[in-house]
């Protein structure tokens, strides 16, 4: 399998693509399936973002890194396909993430696992590939961090995910793993070089028993660390969660000192999030807007696409909380404002702002055609909830916030098969799929609400349009 084959089978397939739930804003494959978000880096200029990739089909298989640019991280263009499984001990390139050279900032690395699944032998080893031109990517022949490395400290059919960083001259790269017992844990190693690597330490934390750890970041602030990673825990049915720690990681003296915080986003749709920090050094999160083991709609539609990533967040911490809120650069798409009202009818792309002080209210997103196809979201004994019990194509659990609040402002954006919504500032944020076969959403609100809706229109060279 090469990049030119899957370039050209995309090239030539693209057009068979379904718009009718196709995003307006946020990033997708142009053909075939996505997944996790990897290697997100600022690099010459530009937001890059890579991902995993199927691009033969609109579900999961042999793994590609797909590769887009983007000035705003609101509107992408498609670039060639990264990385695809082109050596002999490699059948997929799983997720991994990217860093500028230190020394010579016009090269970038991608960190990626080299997954080998044959006859029944699973190994995960780690490569690197290298660019000078941020397209073409020259992988090292040799895995960087192999089986030799990873087995003394956990399972080598379970090692991956390689989130790498510089500090204090040394190159770091933590992968999630678990050992034979099931037990979750992160592993560190370290290179002066990127040739030669060493195990470093693990960081082996109780809540990640019975658990599979995956796609690690860490994120420095001024006086607070934030690891984020997402695990499969077995205790409850292999479901998949992305959590974080807060506190500090100093990883060269390893000494980690840390609270569990829990989830990242309390919605249906969100996993194996990453951060990248800009030119503006501010911290940006991406993450998978799906979940593995819910149905895959527009595949089975056969619409020929499958999977996004969320509307990037900008993360902050406040009073030793998250906060994560959308990036401004959105605001720039609003083309006007309306009051927000019972009986509106719009298009779905906007970007709400509303606030209450009632004790409780609800607000449908309705199918104009079917006023019993809807989503809904409410506030009520304290908690604010989002509700898709009703929506018929593709029905979601009720789900209500972590926290209780007695008062509630709320941003929320809408793409045409996206809702994101993010509470007071940003202390909470719900992401979900709703798939509702109608091109606008009549809304219809129960209690007093004041609010401003701002129709977003996105176009020039998007290729989403
Ligand atoms: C997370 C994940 C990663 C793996 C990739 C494979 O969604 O399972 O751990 O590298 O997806 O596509």
């Amino acid at each position: 399998m090469t990049i030119a084959q899957a370039n050209l089978y995309v090239e030539e397939n693209k057009h068979k693509v379904n718009n009718m739930y196709r995003l307006k804003f946020h990033a997708m494959p142009e053909y075939g399936w996505m997944n996790d978000p990897n290697g997100l880096v600022f690099y010459r200029g530009e937001y890059h973002i890579f991902y995993q990739h199927h691009p033969y089909d609109s579900v999961w298989g042999p793994m590609h890194w797909g590769h887009m640019v983007s000035k705003d991280l609101v509107e992408f263009k498609y670039l060639p396909i990264a990385l695809a499984p082109d050596q002999d001990d490699e059948t997929g390139c799983f997720s991994g993430g990217a860093i500028v050279d230190q020394k010579d900032h016009d090269k970038m690395h991608l960190f990626y696992t080299k997954h080998y699944d044959k006859d029944g032998i699973i190994i995960e080893t780690q490569g690197l590939a290298t660019t000078e031109d941020g397209i073409h990517f020259k992988k090292n022949e040799q895995p960087i961090i192999d089986e030799d490395l990873i087995a003394p400290h956990g399972l080598i059919h379970d090692a991956r995910d390689p989130f790498p960083f510089y500090e204090n001259g040394y190159y770091y790269v933590i992968l999630g793993s678990k050992d034979e017992h099931n037990q979750g844990k992160f592993l560190i190693f370290k290179s002066k070089d990127l040739k030669t690597f060493s195990f470093h330490d693990e960081i082996v934390d109780p809540i990640m028993e019975n658990s599979m750890a995956e796609c690690p970041d860490l994120v420095r602030f001024i006086d607070e660390d934030l690891f984020i990673f997402s695990r499969i825990n077995f205790k409850h049915k292999n479901t998949n969660t992305s959590e974080y720690f807060l506190g500090l990681f100093d990883i060269e003296k390893k000494n980690y000192n840390y609270r569990y915080q829990g989830l990242i986003d309390s919605g249906h749709h969100f996993y194996a999030p990453q951060t990248l920090k800009d030119d503006l050094n501010r911290v940006i999160m991406i993450a998978w807007m799906e979940i593995w083991g819910d149905p895959k709609f527009t595949h089975d539609l056969g619409h020929k696409w499958q999977g996004a990533l969320t509307f990037p967040r900008e993360i902050t911490i406040k009073d030793k909380k998250l906060y994560q809120y959308p990036i401004q650069e959105i605001i720039n798409y609003r083309q006007n404002t309306l009051k927000f009202e019972h009986g509106l009818k719009i298009d779905k792309c906007f970007d709400l702002e509303m606030d209450s002080t009632i004790e409780s209210f609800s607000i449908r997103l309705t199918n104009p055609k079917d006023l019993k196809d809807y989503f809904e979201i409410g506030y009520d004994k304290n908690r604010f909830y989002i509700d898709g019990e009703k929506i018929k194509a593709n029905p979601l659990s009720k789900k209500t916030s972590v926290y209780l609040y007695n008062h509630l402002k709320l941003r929320i954006l809408v793409d045409m098969s996206s809702i994101e919504i993010f509470i007071n500032d940003g202390i909470e944020a719900f992401t979900s799929r709703v798939y509702i076969d109608s091109k606008q959403y009549l809304i219809l609100i129960h209690g007093e609400v004041q609010g401003k809706i701002h129709p977003l229109v996105i176009g020039g060279e998007s290729l989403n349009v």
